[in-house]
């Protein structure tokens, strides 16, 4: 390819640069609203709003005000949402039994959001961690984070999001096993529609902490996620999750986080070629939020770029807090 190109001055790769007609003319990558999906925070109450402080901008919304996000992003031309429970800390317990709950806060959430913006996608999140007393993603016996044991539950959480009305499901707990246990329950119960959108290559990451103070898992926590989640220095090993999640059902997978990934997007992008997604996580929100409130960046045209990176990564969709405000300057 480059031997193609002439030798200067013959070729003057600037040329194509001098107005912003040509530049759009030879733009590669675009961002649009439909690639963007809305992680939501849900809390109790009627009419309430909590911000998430790690969070600027973001909050949390009880379910009345989730509806009226729904519409507002449905409107804008955001094609999804993602839910995440702030679940009750009485509600959190050593059997996790509120994560398959068919009338919990997200279950509730679902159900509203359906009977009133049924254009909008909803995806949901499948782990233990909002519900377990020990904030882990898995069942915790002597210690230890048991795999089959959680898979089991997962399903439950599964069959009850899918019952109540999601359109995507979202695991995202890296027990082994996960995905096919839940394609092969959501065939038998007839849920033939439900996509899943596997959390393949999820790396235990420093940048989840404002999501953690979000969902109120941070006190909860004991430990790391380690034995569960990706190793940052592996990248082969994304490839295999990515393989062995689509071998067992998953239509969509996803690779998480997002930025400090993107080499890991273009592998598997490369490889599968199946819909890739990034999950823009909590902690590369705040570091941009962080520095456009000093007046470091210029947040705007930040949160853009960012996004277009993972674009031209080779990724289909981001999964972004940003998605409302995003979409607000795409369609101007
Ligand atoms: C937990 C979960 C996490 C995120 C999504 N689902 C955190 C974790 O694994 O501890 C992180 C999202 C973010 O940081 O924005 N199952």
């Amino acid at each position: 390819m480059v031997q193609s190109i002439a030798p200067f001055p013959l070729s003057r790769p600037r040329r194509p640069r001098q107005s912003e007609a040509l530049r759009r003319l030879t733009c590669e990558h675009s961002l649009s609203t439909a690639d963007l999906i809305w992680p939501v925070f849900v809390r109790d109450g009627e009419n309430a709003r909590t911000p998430v402080v790690s969070m600027p901008g973001v909050e949390r919304l009880s379910v009345d005000l989730v509806v009226r996000a729904a519409e507002k992003a449905a409107r804008a031309g955001i094609p999804a949402i993602c839910l995440f429970p702030y679940t009750d800390p009485a509600l959190k317990t050593e059997d996790c039994a509120e994560a398959w709950n068919p009338d919990n806060l997200s279950n509730r959430a679902i159900r509203a959001i359906k009977a009133e913006v049924p254009e909008i996608a909803i995806m949901t999140d499948v782990a233990l961690d909002p519900y377990n007393i020990n904030g882990h993603d898995g069942f915790v016996e002597d210690g230890k984070i048991v795999n089959d044991r959680t898979v089991e539950a997962l399903v439950k959480m599964t069959l009850a999001q899918a019952e109540a009305g999601a359109d995507i499901i979202g695991p995202s707990d890296m027990m082994d096993g996960r995905i096919g246990a839940m394609r092969r329950a959501l065939e038998a119960a007839g849920h033939f529609d439900v996509c899943i959108l596997s959390y393949s290559a999820k790396y235990a990451s420093a940048f989840y902490g404002p999501f953690r103070d979000a969902v109120g898992a941070s006190g909860a926590l004991t430990g790391d996620k380690k034995t569960y989640q990706m190793n940052p220095g592996n990248s082969n090993e994304a490839l295999r999750l990515v393989e062995r999640d689509l071998s067992e059902g998953a239509d969509m997978v996803m690779i998480k986080p997002g930025m400090p990934y993107l080499d890991i997007c273009r592998r598997v992008k490369d490889r599968f070629a199946v819909p890739t997604y990034a999950y823009q996580v909590s902690g590369e929100y705040a570091m941009i939020q962080a520095a456009a409130q000093n007046g470091w960046v210029d947040g705007d045209a930040v949160m853009l770029e960012s996004l277009l990176a993972f674009k031209r990564a080779g990724c289909d969709g981001i999964l972004t807090y940003f998605a409302p405000k995003a979409a607000e300057f795409l369609n101007r």
